[in-house]
Parts: C-alpha cells; structure tokens; sequence
C-alpha cells in the first residue's frame, strides 16, 4: 500500500515560488496500475521522484509498507531505493559499456545477492521480458528502443520491488511498440503483485490501466473515463 497525505513540493527562484506538487493525498493499494496523466510542466516528475525517494517534500508524508519515507535518514533511503522501488525512464537509462544482463544484475549486486543467483535471475527475468540469450549479451547500444526498454523493466524488477515508478516509459518508442511495452508491464504488476504508477501523455495507455489520476498545476484528481 502506497499513501500519500497531503504532500507538496515547491521550488523557490528568487522571488517567484513554483509549487510543482500542490498538496497531494491519495493512496493505491498493492498490487494495483495506476496511470497519472497531466500536460508538461504540471508536475508529474516531481511527484513521481518524491514517490521514489529521489526528492523530499516541502511536507506532508509519503507512507510505503506504513513507513514514512519522508522523514527517513538518507542510508534508509538508499536502502528504500535499492530494495523496494524499480525505476523505468522515458530514456532508459542503462549503464552504455555494460551487457544488458550486466544493468539488470547491477543493482543485485547492491543489494547483497551471491554470484549464481544473481546470475540466474538476471537471465530469467530477460527471459521474461522476451530476449534471447544473444541479446542478453549485447550492450544497449546494439539493441533496439523496445529491447532496451524491456532491459529496463527486467532491471526494475531485480529486487522484487513492492512499487514500480514509470515515467513516460513508451514516450520514445512507436505506438505498436510502446504497446507490447506496456501490455508487459501490465502483466507483470498482476504476476508479481507490484504496485505500478506510470506517468504518461498517452491517454489510450491511461484508460488502460486500474485507475487513473490528473495533475493540474501540481493539483492532483481523480480522473472519471
Ligand atoms: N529542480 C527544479 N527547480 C525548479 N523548478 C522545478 C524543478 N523541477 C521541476 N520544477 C518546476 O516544477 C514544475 C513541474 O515540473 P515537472 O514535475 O518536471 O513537470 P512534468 O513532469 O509534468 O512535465 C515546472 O514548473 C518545473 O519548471
Ligand atoms: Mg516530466
């Protein structure tokens, strides 16, 4: 269960104040996909690096599992990153001079875990998000947009995360694409009970998912399809 209470953000240069996340509240139990859809400038990064522990609010509180992240210290935090929460970028993000495997055992390598399993995770996960053992071994760079956002959810999903944070995770692939991408995504939020919030400007990908909210001006609603 994520819940969020009252929270804001604002940014402060010189005499103007932007509130880019203007007194949120709202909660999504596990296991659930949410979409938060908003036109650019409303906030929806912002609120989606507080949610990741990436930014602290200005106030109000941020509870996962029942602990409030915003009041944790910053080695409860990077242990809060690595353990519970799975990023995925428009630009994906993987390390260039690493094998797709390799950015997917990375942050198993953080988290403690042996050798062998890391191993045999990572190619398991992969497989899951639909590569070949050839692909497995090639740098981002010899893969296509779709492939390496499929590294990327595989990489999101190494330390079994109980959130998945997405920000426009199909904003730079063609729609057929962007749609297997997220029909993946959406799969594994039922497989694995993780909870999923993505950010998205395409309103075809919001009406899919369990429920969907806007921001306005850093305003967050309930949107009605
Ligand atoms: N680090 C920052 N410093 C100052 N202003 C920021 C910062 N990050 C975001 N903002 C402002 O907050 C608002 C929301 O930005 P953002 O969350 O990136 O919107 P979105 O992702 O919906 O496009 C914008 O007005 C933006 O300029
Ligand atoms: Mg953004």
């Amino acid at each position: 269960m994520l819940e969020v209470k009252n929270v804001k953000r604002s940014f402060k240069s010189g005499d103007v104040t932007v509130n880019a996340v203007d007194d949120v509240s709202f909660k999504v139990p596990e296991g659930q996909f949410a979409s938060i859809i908003g036109k650019s400038g409303s906030g929806k990064s912002t609120l989606l690096s507080l949610l990741g522990a990436l930014d602290k609010p200005s106030s109000g509180s941020i509870e996962v599992d029942g602990k409030d992240i915003a009041k944790m210290h910053d080695h409860a935090l990077i242990s809060y990153r690595c353990q519970k929460i799975g990023f995925v970028f428009q630009s994906y993000n993987l390390v260039p001079n690493l094998t797709a495997l390799e950015n997917v055992i990375l942050p198993m390598e953080f988290a403690g875990l042996g050798k062998k399993e890391r191993l045999e995770r990572g190619k398991k996960l992969l497989a899951q998000v639909g590569l070949t053992e050839d692909q497995m071994d090639r740098k981002p760079g010899k893969l296509s947009g779709g492939q390496q956002q499929r590294v990327s959810i595989a990489r999101a999903l190494a330390n079994k995360p109980k959130v998945i944070l997405a920000d426009e995770p199909t904003g730079n692939l063609d729609s057929q694409t962007g749609k297997m991408v997220f029909d993946l995504l959406h799969d594994l939020a039922r497989s694995e009970n993780t909870t999923i919030i993505t950010v998205t400007h395409d309103l075809s990908i919001a009406g899919k998912t369990d429920r969907t909210f806007q921001l306005i001006d850093g305003k967050l609603t309930e949107y009605k399809k």
